[in-house]
């Protein structure tokens, strides 16, 4: 089997590459990304000599339709991935996104080759705090943000190639995923190492936001699963039940470095703030019997902290960068 996987140097990406390596050691693994401010190529340490490492954007027609023609099967994760970032410039969104994603599409379709697409639980909007419904396979498409709605076009895009085009692609739509290699700018990241520099965390608005929290790892393991059993055209709704409120996990991430559960800052809300993600997974559990294995948040969430502080080399370069762009916006 041969994979090429995009955005590899990303978060999730490079933990898929690193799960692969260890779960099917036979596979031949491409990793195509263009090395964005969000690439980064220690994230790929002790995997590195066994995979081809290609530079390069997805929005190049010669070179996507070159690796695909060498793969099995690709694995889409290359993406401009953080909303507060297209708030402030949606161009990159729209490019590496929906126009990428285009590239690949036709790659796939001339080369007969098999797709799987990653996307975001974000497609759908937001849910109401007291909605006794979670987000679903047929939950209607409602995206607030730049970045959830060029991640919607590119599912749009994909869902038209396999319905006019006949190609063999499948979509995963998953909630918010946290773990190792993780960018600074991020949520958990962000706090973790704010209090490591004796800053305070900062929480956006009142706080009351929920997200339903993923360890990367089930994330991939659901993807993998996907790959090798998931069904033609299909859409895989994948979370662990993992909601939990913003303020609540900032508490949460002080009391784990031994500070007071209110050393924290509120700053200025995101315009549009999605105010609440769930997770139904149940076909995926139902039909391809994937389970989650990180089901203690907060043992993760601990396993996290401690990989912040064992690796500083890995963020500290990103770190002043990052706290500067938000300094900008007052966050
Ligand atoms: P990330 O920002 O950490 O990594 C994205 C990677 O893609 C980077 O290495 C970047 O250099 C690369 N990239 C971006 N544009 C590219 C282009 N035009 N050509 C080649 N490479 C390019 O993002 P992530 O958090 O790892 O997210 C990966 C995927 O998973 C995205 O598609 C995202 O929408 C999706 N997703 C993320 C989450 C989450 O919680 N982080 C949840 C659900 C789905
Ligand atoms: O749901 C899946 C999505 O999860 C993915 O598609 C995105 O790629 C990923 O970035 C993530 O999007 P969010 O916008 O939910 O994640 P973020 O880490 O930016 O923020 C999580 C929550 O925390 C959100 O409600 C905003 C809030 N927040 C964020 C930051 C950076 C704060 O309160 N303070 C902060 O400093």
């Amino acid at each position: 089997m041969r994979i090429l996987v995009t955005g590899g140097a990303g978060f999730i990406g490079s933990n898929f590459v690193h799960l692969i390596r260890k779960e099917r050691p036979n596979w031949q693994i491409t990793v195509i990304d263009k090395m964005s401010y969000a690439g980064n190529m220690a994230s790929l340490d002790g995997v590195i000599d066994d995979i081809e490492f290609v530079k390069g954007d997805i929005c190049d027609e010669i070179l996507i339709d070159k690796l695909v023609a060498n793969c099995d099967v690709v694995v889409h994760f290359a993406a401009e991935s953080h909303n507060d970032n297209s708030l402030n410039n949606p161009w990159p969104f729209v490019e590496s996104n929906l126009i990428g994603t285009y590239r690949i599409l036709e790659a796939v379709r001339k080369h007969g080759k098999k797709l799987h697409h990653i996307s975001t639980d974000e497609v759908y909007g937001d849910l109401e705090l007291d909605d006794p419904n979670k987000f679903s396979e047929e939950t209607r498409y409602n995206p607030s943000s730049p970045y959830s709605s060029t991640k919607a076009g590119s599912d749009m895009l994909v869902r038209a190639w396999v319905r006019s085009f006949g190609i063999h692609a499948t979509i995963s739509n998953c909630s918010n995923n946290y773990g190792p290699h993780q960018h600074v700018e991020k949520f958990i990241p962000r706090q973790i190492t704010e209090i490591l520099e004796n800053r305070r965390p900062k929480l956006y608005g009142s706080g009351e936001n929920v997200r339903d929290w993923i360890h990367v790892d089930d994330h991939n393991s659901a993807v993998l699963k996907i790959i090798e059993e998931g069904l033609n055209g299909e859409t895989y709704l994948i979370g662990a039940n993992g909601e939990k409120d913003n303020k609540s996990v900032i508490e949460l991430i002080l009391s784990g470095m031994g500070k007071k559960p209110g050393d924290y800052d509120h700053v200025t809300d995101r315009p549009g703030h999605d105010m609440r993600y769930a997770i139904d997974s149940s076909k995926l559990i139902s039909k391809l019997g994937w389970k989650p294995k990180y089901t203690n948040f907060k043992e993760g969430l601990k396993a996290t902290i401690k990989w912040y502080i064992d690796n500083q080399d890995w963020w500290k370069p990103l770190k002043a960068e990052t706290e500067q762009k938000y300094r900008k916006t007052g966050q």
